[in-house]
């Protein structure tokens, strides 16, 4: 990539105009540091287009001066994906500035949107016309509908409604050399060849700017019921998994379990919280059902499941949500688990997937393995059970330092990774490969999928200037 010369700033500052960009000496930490603060980077320009043909033109004049561009949402990826790197030459192209809603078609449920409008006003404009958009992730206070379709976000919703992959219908999209892909349809069917969208679902800004895309809305959930048990661990979780599904179909929508470590620092941390059980339990699931039919009392129907899974030994204890007040109590926890994980100073992260059946083995031989590895090491093991999809995460024994332990990350990982390769899983189920993933990713996939996604990428984006860095 090519240094960024004061013609090529001018430039590019001309095309966003005067409120469109920040450069130094402005303070620029929140589009350089990462959300866990582990990938820092530097950039000498921060632009910020206010509609697609500024995006358009920014990537224009990059791709003929070779200067290359980091696409960014809310910046709350866990990966460094949206994060410029050390040296200074990369631009950061902030989709901020971009967050109208331009449609709700409540006669065909979708909902016509900008990339920078932040999740959460997306659930509320949905919630405002009567309808649901069900993508719910810890973040959705600050992360951007075209940073969760970049990393085909997942989250608590999974179970009952796909990630981000399965709740878009269309998209626009700028591409490195400036020209506009208009594949924005409101189609449920389309069978006209590639299925292109899903291409720059999930690609992390490398293969073009999303810059608008149109969602789908479901029904409102009419009532709702919540649970947070105490279960003897993964084993019983799975069977208890299997229970409700039987019990409940796709009325089943969140399925979560964590282990007391991972929710102590919450307590601490987030004020207000406390624990709905009363007193420390080693390992909890937090379960949801909804339904758009407000006939059904969902309450009687989990407290009477609940009240059989007690006799059946599978659950110990339990607290039912009694008002929207205790529901929204229940959530914060689970929502802030990634936050009180930040406040031991150090862990390392494993997105992993495995065959939902195989989540109880699978992390027991992890925990054997990096417990072998390193005795005192904290294991994290939480997350979207119902997706097959742990968060198991390694933090930073009492007795080391932070960068006494990330001397040992690269060998943690190693382990857990090729533990969750034995099980035929995934060490990316909803994160995204990012900078810190991208040399596993090399060592784990073959080396012809490896060879088509370049090919991909050199086809989209000849010049690279799309996020270098990234994936690869
Ligand atoms: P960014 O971090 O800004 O960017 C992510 C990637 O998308 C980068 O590669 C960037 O270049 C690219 N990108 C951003 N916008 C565009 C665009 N318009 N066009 C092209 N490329 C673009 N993730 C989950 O999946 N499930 C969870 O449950 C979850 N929980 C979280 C909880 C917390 C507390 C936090 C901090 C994060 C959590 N995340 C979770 C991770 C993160 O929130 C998601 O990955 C989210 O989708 C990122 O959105 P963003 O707007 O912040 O994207
Ligand atoms: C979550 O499910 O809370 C997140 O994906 C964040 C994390 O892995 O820490
Ligand atoms: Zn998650």
């Amino acid at each position: 990539m090519n240094e960024l010369s004061n013609d090529i700033l001018s430039a590019l500052k001309d095309i966003v105009g005067e409120t469109g960009w920040q450069a130094p000496p402005d303070d620029l930490t929140r589009y350089t540091k990462d959300w866990r603060g582990i990938v820092p980077g530097v950039t000498s320009l921060v632009v910020k287009p206010a509609n697609t043909d500024e995006v358009a033109a920014v990537l224009a004049h990059c791709n003929a001066h070779g200067i290359a561009v980091v696409p960014q949402g809310g910046h709350t990826g866990m990966c460094g994906a949206a994060t410029p790197d050390a040296e200074g030459r990369q631009i950061v192209l902030s989709l901020e500035r971009m967050r109208k809603i331009i449609e709700i078609d409540a006669a065909g449920s979708t909902m016509t949107v900008e990339a920078g409008v932040v999740l959460a006003d997306i659930q509320q404009a949905a919630a405002e016309a009567g309808r649901l958009f069900p993508l719910s992730l810890g973040a959705q206070g600050s992360c951007q509908i075209g940073g969760n379709l970049s990393t085909n976000a997942g989250g608590v919703g999974v179970l009952r409604y796909g990630p981000a992959r399965s709740l878009c219908l269309g998209l626009e999209v700028a591409l490195a050399d400036g020209r506009i892909w208009n594949g924005l349809k409101k189609l449920r069917k389309d069978n006209t060849g590639y299925d292109l969208k899903q291409l720059f679902i999930g690609a992390e800004g490398t293969l073009g700017v999303i810059t608008r895309a149109v969602l789908k809305l479901f029904p409102p959930v009419r009532q709702s019921a919540t649970a947070w048990v105490a279960i003897a661990g993964p084993q019983a979780a799975l069977d208890l998994l299997n229970a409700a599904q039987v019990a409940f179909g796709e009325r089943l929508t969140a399925f979560e379990i964590m282990p007391d470590i991972a929710i102590q620092p919450v307590l601490q941390v987030v004020p207000g919280t406390r624990h709905p059980l009363g007193r420390a339990e080693p390992w909890m699931a937090l379960i949801e059902l909804t339904g758009p039919t407000p006939g059904d009392d969902l309450a009687e129907a989990l407290e009477a499941f609940f009240g059989e899974q007690l006799e059946a030994g599978l659950v110990s204890d339990g607290a039912l949500a009694r008002s929207e007040q205790d529901r929204a109590d229940f959530w914060a926890i689970r929502e802030h688990v990634a936050e009180g994980e930040q406040s031991y100073g150090g862990s390392t992260k494993h997105d992993t997937s495995v065959p939902v059946a195989d989540i109880p083995a699978f992390i027991d031989e992890a925990s054997k393995r990096v417990r072998a590895y390193m005795p005192e090491a904290r294991i994290t093991a939480f997350g979207h059970m119902g997706d097959g999809n742990i968060h198991y995460n390694v933090i930073r024994p009492e007795d080391l330092s932070f960068e006494e332990f990330y001397e040992h990350v690269p060998e943690i990982n190693r382990i857990v990774h090729d533990c969750v390769a034995e099980f035929g899983g995934s060490m990316s189920a909803e994160h995204g490969l990012g900078q810190i993933k991208k040399a596993e990713h090399a060592r784990y996939a073959p080396a012809h999928e490896l060879e088509m996604q370049k090919a991909l990428k050199a086809l989209f984006d000849p010049n690279g200037i799309l996020n270098p860095g990234k994936l690869f």
